[in-house]
């Protein structure tokens, strides 16, 4: 479009050229003179507007002089690829870039986008699954654009920022893109969204992909670049109207895979360390070359480097790499060195960062993985097995400078018959925190929402039918609101039944318990059980045991691993934990979870108790996360619970023989009968306060 003499600062044609969210909030203020009658009024404010117009236009052709100087790195794919690239994007509203990882989509496009124009009506917003590859990502495109951070290339994560309100990239999480949804409804200070790593199908990146497909219409300038590791890329396509794929082929060596497999013990962790010791000996006599391990987690990262260094390798530097260390800790596996190099990495290290020199890979072939089971409606975050997909991923690490080697720690059976790919986190989560979670960004009503994968409606309903017995949903000119309650559960990572309980227990003062009870109830049990150990087993945890509540057996657990801890080291802590049939690696996750959502009601600014709370408040608090788990006793040991349904308690607990009247379950599972799992005794006197709003209903 042209400009000429007659074009009107405040006709859409213009404003249409000018810096995008002055152009919007100039349009908004047209919009309400409409109804101004005062005629002297109307114009003054014309005339300010026109003049704001024309600034917001000179802003960005500002803007685009001043854009830096664009150079290439010469060999990577996508530099390759440009031309293509930028016309794809001019001619597309949405383009959908797929390739290997480390073939410079992440470093690049944003480069491309600044290079065709994109930028200087808003800026580029980049966002990334992790905080860690958000900072690390943004300094590394600010080093090559030769900017300090913080300049042209910015970014912004949780509890950190470093952006001016004139850069041009702005690199996020997309957790912070969804967050500022609520007072940007139509993203209007981007002309550009790059979603990376899309392939991750973390909730997030569905709530965002949803999200821009309905203001796409709205937005007719806004472009949009989804990119993907080479999986399953058709379905963004789909979603997009069929949006173009561009394939950008990646320069790989070739990689042996070999198959280490544990020796198969009681301690799948200590296990796994003499498998990892191994795997580094065997890759150590290979020759110098760095070494790359996938780990579950900070503590296991920690853990291994310190036995690791004890190992005393010649010439050897070993790194950890994780999300909570500083950004200098981080950024030292971008530093070149002389040596070898271990770096040992959560799964930041699959896709979203390229370590670069990485010859050799160990893969331990498993991830933390969020889950939800629509069988017993509980949400978790267990240690699995990672799909074949993610397998090569990681395979594909050590192929990069020239042939690799790649140890799994599993063998090549048990990877044949993982799934081929992750299932996406939506089908994998509570619908009831899903919905709380739109409900708290504003994305509106799940059942109306274009999901790239939409939800189970059955699914959907039972999660209807949690948030209203959790009081955490009410409706408000028939439309549906959160609560006041509803707005806590959604700022606690649990479950939201857990979650009621967490907001019950700040009330009545015993947040501690509930918090270590309610990431208890989110892991596996580590109370292990093994087939030719079942007394010996059974009496080790007896110990724990309360004869009315199998909830107050989480506590003294709690209470007996953290005297223990305090007596003993690290190795004899893991060796006590074997001896008492507890299983380490759990037990670890277990206390991983309380730190988190200790800062998560830190963050609420809510006080731990600092006395013991007793079996009455401790209980009332837990009922108010189970009200439909309750059961009366009918007669022998059958229970009559909610609608109808009959339930034992599981032979595991103390109550199963000679069970009180009343009891609350936190799990209720189906096998061969409907089992209750981890009960307490309760008094009927406690519900009527908390179930007030289901008995009216009842009624
Ligand atoms: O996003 P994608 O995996 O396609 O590639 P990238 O992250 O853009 O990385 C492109 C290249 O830049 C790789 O060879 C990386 O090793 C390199 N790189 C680097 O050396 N240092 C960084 N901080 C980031 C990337
Ligand atoms: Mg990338």
């Amino acid at each position: 479009m042209h400009l000429n003499s007659d074009t009107h600062p405040l006709s859409n044609a213009f404003l249409n050229l000018c810096y995008q969210s002055d152009a919007s909030r100039i349009r908004r203020r047209l919009f309400k003179l409409n109804k101004e009658v005062d005629s002297d009024k109307k114009t003054q404010t014309l005339a300010q507007l026109s003049e704001q117009a024309q600034a917001a236009f000179e802003k960005v052709e500002l803007r685009r002089n001043a854009r830096p100087k664009i150079h290439y790195p010469e060999n990577l794919p996508v530099s390759l690829m440009r031309d293509d690239i930028a016309r794809a994007i001019a001619g597309n509203q949405v383009v959908i870039i797929a390739g290997e990882t480390g073939s410079g989509k992440t470093t690049q496009l944003p480069k491309i986008c600044l290079e065709v124009g994109l930028g200087c009506r808003g800026m580029i917003a980049h966002t990334q699954p992790r905080r860690l590859a958000a900072r690390s990502v943004a300094s590394r495109i600010a080093e090559e654009l030769q900017s300090p951070l913080g300049e042209v290339v910015g970014f912004k994560v949780r509890f950190a920022d470093a952006l001016k309100s004139d850069s041009y990239i702005k690199l996020m999480t997309d957790g912070i893109l969804l967050a500022e949804l609520t007072s940007d409804r139509n993203l209007d200070q981007y002309d550009t969204i790059i979603i990376d790593e899309a392939h991750e199908r973390s909730l997030n990146i569905d709530f965002i992909l949803g999200y821009l497909k309905q203001i796409l219409k709205k937005r007719p300038d806004l472009k949009v670049i989804i990119t993907s590791a080479t999986i399953d890329v058709e379905r963004f396509s789909k979603h997009f109207n069929n949006a173009p794929i561009i394939e950008v082929s990646g320069r790989t060596f070739p990689v042996e895979t070999r198959y280490r497999p544990l020796v198969q013990d009681s301690d799948a962790d200590l296990d796994q360390i003499e498998g990892i010791f191994a795997a580094v000996d065997e890759l150590v006599s290979e020759g110098l070359g760095d070494i790359l391990i996938f780990m579950n987690g900070e503590r296991e990262i920690r853990d291994t480097a310190e036995q690791l260094s004890r190992r005393n390798y010649r010439d050897t530097e070993i790194l950890p790499l994780y999300a909570r260390l500083s950004y200098g800790e981080q950024s030292k596996v971008f530093n070149s060195h002389r040596g070898r190099r271990i770096v040992l990495a959560t799964n930041v290290a699959e896709t979203s960062l390229t370590v670069p020199g990485i010859r050799y890979v160990i893969d331990p072939g498993t991830a933390r993985i969020s889950r939800y089971s629509y069988r017993t409606k509980v949400q978790r975050l267990p240690i699995e097995p990672i799909s074949q997909a993610s397998a090569n991923q990681r395979q594909g690490r050590c192929g990069r400078v020239g042939p690799g080697i790649c140890i799994r720690l599993y063998d090549e059976a048990d990877f044949n018959n993982r799934p081929a790919f992750t299932d996406p986190e939506i089908l994998r989560t509570n619908l009831a925190s899903v919905i709380l979670q739109m409900l708290a960004i504003g994305l509106g009503d799940i059942a109306g929402f274009p999901f790239i994968e939409p939800p189970d409606p059955r699914h959907i309903r039972d999660g209807f039918l949690l948030l209203e017995e959790l009081q955490a949903v009410e409706s408000k000119h028939n439309k549906l609101v959160l609560t006041p309650l509803g707005r806590n559960l959604a700022q606690i990572p649990v479950d939201p039944r857990l979650a009621r309980m967490v907001v019950e227990s700040q009330q009545l003062g015993c947040l501690n318990e509930v918090l270590v009870i309610a990431a208890g109830l989110s892991i596996q049990d580590p109370r292990e059980r093994p087939m030719e150990k079942k007394q010996a087993s059974d009496e080790a945890h007896r110990r724990f045991a309360d004869p009315s509540s199998d909830f107050v057996s989480w506590i003294n657990l709690w209470q007996h691993l953290k005297e223990q801890q305090k007596e003993l080291s690290a190795s004899q802590f893991r060796k006590k934990c074997r001896d008492e049939y507890l299983a380490y690696l759990r037990v670890r996750e277990w206390q991983d979870l309380y730190a988190q959502l200790k800062q998560a009601v830190h963050d609420l600014k809510w006080r731990l108790n600092d006395t013991p709370a007793s079996y009455d408040t401790l209980h009332r608090a837990l009922l108010s996360g189970l009200l439909s788990h309750v059961g009366f006793k009918d007669n022998n040991n059958e229970y009559l619970g909610a609608r109808n349904r009959k339930f034992f308690v599981f032979p595991g607990s103390p109550l199963a023989k000679k069970g009180p009247k009343w009891i609350m379950a936190a799990e209720l599972t189906e096998t061969s009968r409907l089992f209750a799992r981890c009960c307490a005794k309760i008094e009927p006197e406690w519900l009527e306060p908390l179930a007030a709003h289901l008995i009216k209903k009842a009624m």
